[in-house]
């Protein structure tokens, strides 16, 4: 960043600071706001120079306060971090802004271009590629968001205010603009940050269904609009879909089922259909052409005429009354598909729309007969964004994927074999009798289920959200679902159980396998089942069924994830692992005939598989992109990726452009992997005993966690509609990866994001590691990343929160491992990047995180103490309050932190 840009981030976090300072002393008083001063400064000083400002002083500021106090405070720098993130992103996207308009970011649409070029790789090439190409950004529900709604439209007004006042330029008088700030500040200040209430799979639902109407339906189109004249192909296919599992998630989460798939359904149905209708009544009151002033081709006359529009007032203006008929048949069309009629009824009846094909031929209409008479005039409007956007969303609106644990179908399918006769044990048989059963299951015509016999009520579940799945499939289109993702797949069997069910509700049809909509795909997310997903693959891919799927779509879905890899067996096995199994996968599909589409279950921090989606994809081995990815979009990271058309449509660029150039460029990773490979591998392996050592071997280490990190209080933050553990068991391996890798973002020791790496490099050549983490873009990124977080780590706060374990000499023996291990793996990343303090190269993200921490710090120490004095006994419900608002305001300072 500039001199100049870094200036100008600090006045705006003075400014936005200044005014809830002055918020908070006349909301809070005067009192308060002295003790929210006296912390932030001893806190700034601490941050610039840690060694004159002893963190004792902002210690004893804390522990002395009464709970009310402590809450206000906790409150207080929870709305400064927030409000430093808002200055923090408006510099990044000025930053953005100017290097795009540069030409200088590969990451824009005409800088990857141009880096092509470069490579000898043309235009068509690129055509050619997404022309069959999928980029599909998938949004979950993932709990890891900790702002309310309520906060987040609070922080897109103010930095709106911002923004308007940058485009106002000198008009932008500064009264008004504080006035203005300071109403929005004000209400911030008085809402709750917490949530009381838990959130039920509709709110979920309802959140991504916001996302979708207010961002992507505008954004999407005008991306595609965008890329199709840049390639000059105006036909080119809509290869960025939007994805969900907002409904059809149903992994570990028992509130999900038949009747929530329906709703979600209806939810997107009806957002997306009340979008087309809005747009073609603007279009009818836009379009006032008239018969007598323009002429119009016969097929438009024929659409205006079978609308049978009575309006007088219309009665010469074709377009209006063509868009009279469509407007009615797209209000019958809502009425069946989103269950109600629409709030503006329709002026004349008409009925439903087969599917969206037929709507946009209707629009088509309209468009041909404009650019016959009017020509380019009417190019790139309103309407042939509306005709995109059909084409990209249909009635479905977004591509809803089904996801199921691999033990629930096992247990379903043996319930089902048993009651028919068919097997009395399915459950006792090895993977071969499973398969077995199951391939020549699948070539029977006859189901298995009986109306009349009784079942289990998780096959009765498992059977009617699939029931309600066909019923979307044959509302929506085969673009409604595509795929059924399997959790935790260790054996082909996992996948073809999916079949054995969709056969059971009609999907899969034994004479026709080529037909099943569905297809079913393995999550591999444990280091043994990712080394394992070749033969897996290979197996599946041996049988008639799936490979008849597989062919019948050319690709064969594979998705892999981040955070219980890493769980398992540490941050760089994980790393290395799922580029391993990566390349496995594209040899098992390329010998199969298949292209590989690899969906990446990431969150947003690193320990999750975050960091840059586009050096992520560009980190990739050769082969394993294809034009074709899906990545999960999850929690905190969806409005802070999407929460803005203008940061929207450059981070869905983004992704696209690293998928064309990773699929296009010059890829070296096979050479790199090749000549470091063996060093690779041996260094996982001893990433992973050191690490699997410390969380699984190491006696009393389950107690410290529990201890030493606010797990057991995460649980209370009501942030998702699941359970946070997918069974009663307290231990790690049951625990599920977010609240894992939040608990310990919580307590600044970032564990998941770097554990086992010194451990892994120590007593290797550095001078070698160096050299590869400057030319190999996979290791470079790894390193790169685990430097990020490593910069958000803190061993000082780290050894407050150890001193919450009730055993002191156990608190010492833990600690003191994991404070080795940070100490070698922070030696060891010093002497990689061949710097002398961590993001050294990264100085802008480096100030970045120095600018917000000292916001964050205190948070930490508010949420010790009261921490300590709750489990002390303290059962005042403002002390749960307040541990609550520390870990929310911890979370939102620290930005990825589930
Ligand atoms: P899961 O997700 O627990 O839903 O499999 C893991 C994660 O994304 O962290």
């Amino acid at each position: 960043m500039s001199p100049a840009a870094d200036d100008l981030l600090r006045e705006e976090v003075r400014l936005l600071g200044g005014l809830l300072g002055e918020v908070i002393r006349d909301e809070g008083g005067d009192e308060l706001f002295e003790q929210v001063e006296a912390v932030r400064q001893a806190s700034v000083a601490y941050h610039r120079d840690p060694n004159s400002h002893p963190a004792g002083r902002l210690q004893k500021l804390l522990t002395a306060m009464t709970v009310d106090q402590a809450a206000g405070l906790a409150h207080g720098f929870a709305l400064f971090s927030l409000l430093a993130n808002i200055a923090e992103d408006r510099a990044t996207r000025r930053r953005a802004k100017g290097q795009a308009e540069a030409g200088a970011r590969p990451d824009t649409p005409e800088g990857a271009l141009a880096r092509l070029t470069e490579q000898g790789v043309d235009r068509a090439a690129v055509r050619a590629l997404l022309e069959d190409g999928l980029v599909s950004p998938v949004l979950t529900a993932h709990p890891s968001e900790v702002r309310r709604k309520s906060v987040i439209d609070r922080i897109a007004a103010i930095s709106g205010i911002l923004d308007a006042c940058d485009q106002a330029g000198l008009a932008c008088a500064p009264d008004q603009l504080t006035a203005r700030l300071r109403r929005q500040i004000t209400i911030l200040w008085a809402t709750r940050l917490v949530r009381t209430q838990g959130l039920v799979v509709q709110d979920e639902i309802d959140t991504v269904v916001s996302f979708l109407d207010r961002i992507f339906l505008h954004v999407a189109p005008q991306q595609l609009g965008a890329w199709r004249r840049l390639l000059d192909a105006p036909d080119l296919q809509p290869f960025m879909r939007v994805g969900t599992w907002v409904g059809g998630d149903r992994d570990g989460n028992p509130n999900v089922d038949g009747a929530v798939l329906t709703a979600a359904f209806r939810s997107q149905s009806r957002a997306v259909l009340g979008f087309y209708m809005d747009e073609v009544h603007a279009l009818g009151s836009e379009l006032s052409l008239a018969a007598e002033l323009t002429e119009v081709t016969p097929e438009l006359q024929a659409l205006a005429d079978a609308a049978r529009d009575p309006s007088p007032h219309r009665s010469d203006e074709p377009y209006r009354r063509a868009l009279t008929g469509v407007y009615a048949r797209l209000a019958a069309t809502h009425e069946a598909l989103a269950g109600a009629p629409p709030l503006r009824r329709a002026a004349v009846q008409a009925d439903r729309y087969s599917g969206p094909d037929a709507f946009e031929a209707d629009l088509r209409v309209l468009h041909d007969s404009l650019a016959a008479r009017h020509g380019a005039v009417f190019e790139d409007d309103r309407l042939t964004d509306l005709i995109t956007a059909v084409q990209i969303f249909g009635f479905h609106m977004a591509t809803l994927d089904l996801r199921q644990n691999a033990d629930v179908h096992e247990r379903v399918v043996a319930d089902l074999l048993r009651v028919a006769g068919v097997c009395p044990d399915y459950l006792a048989l090895d993977e071969d009798g499973r398969m077995q059963v199951l391939a020549r299951e699948l070539t029977s015509a006859r189901p298995l289920f009986s109306p009349y016999a009784e079942y289990d009520e998780e096959t009765l579940k498992e059977r009617a959200i699939l029931q309600a799945a066909a019923q979307a499939l044959s509302d929506f289109g085969p673009q409604a679902i595509r795929t059924h993702i399997v959790s935790k797949t260790d054996a082909a069997s996992d996948l073809l159980e999916v079949y054995l069910l969709l056969k059971e509700v009609g999907l899969y049809r034994p004479e026709d396998p080529a037909a099943c909509p569905i297809q079913a795909a393995p999550l591999f997310e444990t280091i043994e089942d990712l080394r394992a997903a070749k033969p897996t693959l290979e197996r599946l891919l041996r049988e008639p069924s799936a490979m008849a799927v597989a062919r019948a779509r050319g690709v064969q879905e594979v998705m892999i994830g981040y955070s219980d890899s890493n769980k398992d067996g540490s941050y760089l096995t994980s790393g290395w692992e799922l580029h391993e199994a990566s390349r496995a996968l594209v040899d098992v599909t390329q010998a199969a005939g298949l292209k590989l589409q690899l969906f990446h279950g990431r969150g947003g921090t690193v320990g999750r598989g975050g960091g840059s989606a586009f050096a992520g994809v560009l980190a990739q081995p050769e082969g394993t992109v294809q034009g074709r990815i899906r990545t999960t979009e999850q929690g905190e990271v969806i409005a802070n990726k999407y929460g803005e058309p203008e940061i929207a449509l450059r981070n869905l660029d983004a992704l696209t452009c690293g998928a064309v150039l990773a699929s296009l460029g010059q890829g070296r990773d096979q050479a790199f992997t090749a000549e470091h490979g063996r060093l690779l591998s041996a260094l996982s392996q001893a990433s992973m005993n050191a690490y699997r050592r410390l969380v699984y071997e190491t006696d009393g280490f389950n107690d410290y966690y529990r201890a030493a990190t606010p797990i057991a209080e995460i649980a209370d933050l009501k942030i998702g509609s699941r359970p946070s553990s997918r069974s009663a068991s307290p231990k790690i391996e049951d625990l599920r990866a977010i609240p894992w890798v939040f608990s310990w973002s919580q307590s600044r020791v970032m564990l998941p994001g770097w554990f086992g790496f010194g451990s892994a490099v120590e007593g290797r050549d550095m001078a070698e590691l160096k050299a590869m983490a400057e030319a190999w873009p996979f290791f470079r990124t790894l390193v790169q990343n685990m430097e990020m977080v490593m910069a958000k780590a803190d061993m000082t706060i780290a050894r407050r929160y150890a001193s919450l374990v009730p055993d002191p000499s156990l608190a010492a023996r833990i600690y003191g491992e994991i404070r080795s291990e940070w100490d070698r793996t922070h030696a060891a990343v010093l002497a990689i990047t061949g710097h002398d303090k961590l993001l050294g190269g990264q100085p802008e993200l480096d100030r970045l995180i120095r600018l917000r921490m000292p916001y964050v710090e205190p948070l930490n120490h508010v949420q010790i103490e009261l921490i300590r004095r709750r489990r002390n006994g303290d059962d005042d419900p403002r002390v749960r309050e307040g541990i609550l608002l520390a870990i929310n305001g911890v979370a939102a300072g620290l930005r990825n932190s589930g």
